[in-house]
Order: structure tokens, then C-alpha cells, then sequence
């Protein structure tokens, strides 16, 4: 595996790996990589001949008191489960080199990112396109991956190719959870055991959702109170939005009569987690997800 720390040299490498007619898999990554990022990592392996993962705590993503700072980073570590994945780049620039003094050029989305977190997190869905727009003109891939944990960067980021004619396809891979249904984050090692049991709670109110549509629940607002709920029944969680939405817009659903996105944002303690579930849609999990080898 190799290191690349610049932009333009790993522009020129991808493009002399398409001048050999080579197809290159981007999975982009803030760091601090567990199972979830492994997942598309796997996925994206056997999809192209040369895998780049970069690596890149993007600034501009994170809002004046949000947790830049304290965001995990554990690049040694990044490098050898990259490695040990068989990753071909690691990609790994430095803030100065994406963003260099002057850097006055954004992308912005400007529709499905005032939905759910981007009412809670202005400029945040700005600061993703910017990024994953250039992570794009850089590394040049044919695919790049994204986890459906994020369902709301994944959509955004297929409306920002779409609409900007990017070449690339977007995958999404589904959400790696641990036994006990807690979807993996970096943000998970924020918390102490105690706030770790109250998470559990999020994946709760999102089955709470799935019973009561399933049992016939058409209600949208019924459906938001019983998971408000469930999330309030748990001490020290704090609730952001529990939205039931149409899985393509984003817009909120009155009456359910086809696929739903129920979608949750908590915060416990000073962790912030975000979690989803597509119900009654196609069926976003492949019949064998791969998952991390048993420590
Ligand atoms: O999902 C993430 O880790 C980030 O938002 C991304 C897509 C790498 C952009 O910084």
C-alpha cells in the first residue's frame, strides 16, 4: 500500500491508472476507521483494481462548538487495517493541502440539505459536497462509497454528481451494527458505558417505528410519538429531530402507503449520534452483508 499526502500527486497517480484503463474505487473517510468503514472497503475491493481510501478530518464540515477538535484520529492504526485490507492508496492529505490559504470556492446542495441535520447543523452538508467534490476531481474514481448510517450524506452526495455530471457512481453500502444494534461511529467511542447502554435506545426507537408500521400504522405523527417516547423513557438522551420522511426528498411523510426513512438524531452527553431505518422500500440490505472477522 502507499501513502499519498498530496493532492496533485495523487491526481497524477489516478490519472495514469485510467490512462492504463485501470478502474479506481474511492471510499472516503474521516478516520478513526472501524467495521462500518471496513464494510465498504470490502465491498469496494472487489469492484475496481485500484482502492483509495482517503483519509481527511474535513474542517469545513464541522460547525462553530462542534467536536473538530476532539474528533478521533488514530491514522498509524488506519494504515494497517487499510493495508491489511488490501487497499492500494491511502490517502492522506494534510488541511493545508486541501485547503490552502486563498481556498474560497464551495459546493453546495441546496434542497435535501435543509432537511433533518442540516436544520440542526447549518453549512454542514455545504462543507461535505465541497469535500467529497474534490475528493472526486482528485482521486478520479469510477465508484465511491458511502454508508447508509449517513442516508442523508449519501442522498446529497447522489444529487451533487447527478446535478453536477460528476462521472462517478455512488454506492451505498448498508449500516454495520454491533451485536447488540448500535450503529458503529467514530463518535460511539465518545461515550462512557453508561451513555453507551442509553444509546441503545436509538436503535430501539427505530424498531418501535418498524413494529408499529408493519402492524399497520399509516400515521406519521403516531408513529414519531412512539419513538419520542421510547427515546424520552431513557435518562440523559437529549433528542434532536425523529423524522419519518420519504426516502428520496427527504420530505416529511403524513400518511405512510410506500417506502418510509425514519430517522433519528440524539444527543447523549456530549455525543451526538444519528441512526435510520428504510422501511417497507426495496430491500437496501444484501442477502450476505460481509462483516468484521471475530477479534
Ligand atoms: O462520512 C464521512 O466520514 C464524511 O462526511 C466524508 C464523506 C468523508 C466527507 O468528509
Amino acid at each position: 500500500m502507499k501513502t499519498v499526502t498530496s493532492p496533485a500527486a495523487m491526481q497524477q497517480l489516478s490519472l495514469k491508472f485510467r490512462e492504463e484503463a485501470k478502474t479506481i474505487a474511492l471510499v472516503p473517510t474521516m478516520g478513526c476507521l472501524h467495521a462500518g468503514h471496513l464494510s465498504l472497503v470490502h465491498t469496494a475491493r472487489a469492484t475496481a483494481d485500484i482502492l483509495v481510501v482517503s483519509v481527511f478530518v474535513n474542517p469545513m464540515q464541522f460547525g462553530p462548538g462542534e467536536d473538530l477538535d476532539a474528533y478521533p484520529r488514530d491514522s498509524d492504526k488506519d494504515k494497517q487495517l487499510c493495508e491489511d485490507a488490501g487497499v492500494d492508496i491511502f490517502f492522506f492529505p494534510s488541511n493545508d493541502a486541501m485547503y490552502p490559504i486563498g481556498h474560497s470556492s464551495f459546493v453546495e446542495e441546496t434542497v435535501l440539505s435543509r432537511e433533518l441535520c442540516g436544520r440542526l447543523r447549518p453549512g454542514h452538508f455545504r462543507g461535505v459536497t465541497t469535500i467529497v467534490a474534490k475528493l472526486l476531481n482528485i482521486v478520479l474514481p469510477h465508484r465511491a462509497f458511502f454508508g447508509q448510517k449517513d442516508a442523508q450524506q449519501a442522498l446529497v452526495v447522489r444529487k451533487l454528481v447527478s446535478d453536477l455530471s460528476f462521472p462517478v457512481e455512488i454506492v451505498t453500502c448498508p449500516t454495520v451494527r454491533d451485536t447488540d444494534g448500535l450503529a458503529l461511529s467514530s463518535r460511539n467511542k465518545y461515550m462512557s458505558t453508561e451513555e453507551r447502554n442509553a444509546a441503545l435506545c436509538v436503535p430501539g426507537a427505530l424498531e418501535v417505528a418498524e413494529q408499529a408500521i408493519r402492524s399497520g400504522t399509516s400515521d406519521a405523527r403516531m408513529i414519531s410519538s412512539a419513538m419520542q417516547e421510547a427515546l424520552k423513557r431513557t435518562p440523559g438522551v437529549k433528542v434532536d429531530y425523529v423524522e419519518v420522511v420519504d426516502p428520496s426528498t427527504l420530505e416529511p411523510i403524513v400518511a405512510i402507503s410506500g417506502p418510509a426513512l425514519v430517522a433519528v438524531a440524539v444527543r447523549i452527553g456530549r455525543t451526538r449520534l444519528i441512526d435510520n431505518r428504510l422501511i417497507g422500500g426495496p430491500d437496501v440490505e444484501p442477502p450476505t452483508p460481509w462483516l468484521p472477522p471475530s477479534p
